[in-house]
């Protein structure tokens, strides 16, 4: 069984594709994450986070049993801001450890990563994304309203950010082992 001492953050590699896939096998809710499938699908999918020119810095939440979630910023660098995103394989939810690797990255992000903005949104109907956005910091700003068409209902999104000189959270950062590119 793996303990929170089990659990560190470390750059997404190749060899995670199997996992990606596992993870969204795991749950209907990963669908909105991606459009993984099949091995190819997992392969592309971490082929096009780890593109050399590829603007992203994908974080792998790694246990002893293999990847079990991603923190992922996406850098518009004009402009020193990130996009946020993250999502868990079902059987490593609920531990408090997407909080705590959302909360670790975007601090990460805001100063060794030198942005200044963060921003994210979540469906309003995707409550427990909420709570890891406020955990990690992030501020809600506003509500996109109807912005998505799921399964033939309009949905709100909120959204949210966070500054470089807003205050932190408290938290217990999760290790990070190595590097980001
Ligand atoms: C969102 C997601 C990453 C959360 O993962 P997780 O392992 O449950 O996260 P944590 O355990 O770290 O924390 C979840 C928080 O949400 C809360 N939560 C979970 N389900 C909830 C619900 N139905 N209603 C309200 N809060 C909920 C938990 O109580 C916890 O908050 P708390 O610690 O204040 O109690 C996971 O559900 C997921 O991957 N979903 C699919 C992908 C996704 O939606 N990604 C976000 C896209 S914007």
């Amino acid at each position: 069984m793996t303990t929170d001492e089990g659990v560190w953050l470390r750059p997404l590699r190749r060899d995670d594709a199997g996992g990606v896939l596992a993870a969204f096998r795991s749950n209907a809710d990963m669908a909105r994450q991606g459009d993984v499938t099949t091995p190819a699908d997992a392969e592309r999918y971490v082929e096009n986070l780890l593109a050399p020119a590829s603007a992203h810095r994908p974080w792998a939440v790694a246990t002893g049993d293999g990847l079990a979630g991603l923190v992922c910023v996406s850098v518009d660098a004009k402009n020193r801001n990130g996009w946020f995103s993250y999502w868990m394989a079902t059987a490593a939810r609920g531990h408090g450890w997407m909080r705590r690797a959302a909360a670790t990255v975007a601090d990460w992000a805001l100063t060794d990563g030198g942005l200044e903005r963060l921003e994210l949104g979540h469906r309003v109907n995707n409550p427990a994304s909420g709570a890891v956005a406020r955990a990690a910091g992030f501020v809600k700003e506003g509500t996109e309203r109807a912005k998505f068409l799921v399964d033939g209902r309009r949905i709100d999104v909120d959204t949210y950010g966070r500054l470089r000189t807003d205050p932190p959270p408290r938290y217990e950062p999760l290790p990070m082992r190595g590097g980001a590119r």
